[in-house]
């Protein structure tokens, strides 16, 4: 099962005009992605993959199953999904986002996880990645999807609850979910 089989790569027009491509992530895209994420500032990565100590076991268990390592994260395609957005040409092309999320088969849940470039956000491009992914995840049937979001994360705050998500209050962070 592959993103690839579920998802047309297409164009899109945000609000500013910027045209963007949503498409599926390529092997070949390796060394674009390890740019991007060596490019997001600590703050970003702080909010992307936690640092509380209580929350030791989520981080080691999203670390483990994104095969994250310090600069860098590299993919595993038979566990995680992920679309990119992109901006440029089919040669010259910068990544710009990652909607990314891990499937358990045996339930039938994704935790989904999202991150733009930071000079490309509030133009809709999360909005985009996000919708995309809800509708992949509708094709493959899946019955759940949920995310960890810390309580001061206002930008995701608001787009997870524009989207129908349901909230629980975790003490430390927010679950938000809903059925797909
Ligand atoms: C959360 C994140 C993915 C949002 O991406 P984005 O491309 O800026 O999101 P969008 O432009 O689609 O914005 C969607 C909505 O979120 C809200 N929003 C976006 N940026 C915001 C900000 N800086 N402050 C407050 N609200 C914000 C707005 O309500 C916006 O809708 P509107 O433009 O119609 O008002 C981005 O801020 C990010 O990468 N953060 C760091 C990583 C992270 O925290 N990921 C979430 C972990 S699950």
């Amino acid at each position: 099962m592959n993103v690839v089989d579920y998802f047309k790569p297409r164009k899109i027009v945000l609000k500013n005009g910027l045209e963007i491509l949503i498409r599926p992530l390529k092997y070949t895209d390796k060394k674009e992605l390890l740019k991007f994420y060596s490019e997001l500032s600590d703050d970003s990565r702080v909010k992307l993959f936690q640092n509380y100590r209580s929350l030791e076991a989520w981080r080691t268990m999203r670390i483990k199953k994104a095969e994250v390592y310090t600069d860098g994260l590299i993919v595993d395609f038979k566990k995680s999904y992920s679309l990119l957005a992109l901006v440029g040409d089919k040669k010259n092309f910068k990544i710009i986002g990652d909607g990314r999320f891990f499937l358990d088969k045996n339930n039938m849940k994704a935790e989904l996880y999202l991150v733009v470039h930071e000079n490309y956000r509030h133009i809709g491009v999360g909005g985009t990645l996000l919708e995309a992914m809800l509708e992949i995840l509708k094709k493959l049937k899946v019955e759940e999807v949920y995310c960890y979001i810390s309580k001061d994360n206002e930008a995701m705050l608001k787009l997870i609850e524009k989207h129908g998500f349901n909230r629980e209050d975790l003490e430390e962070v927010y679950l938000f979910w809903r059925r797909i």
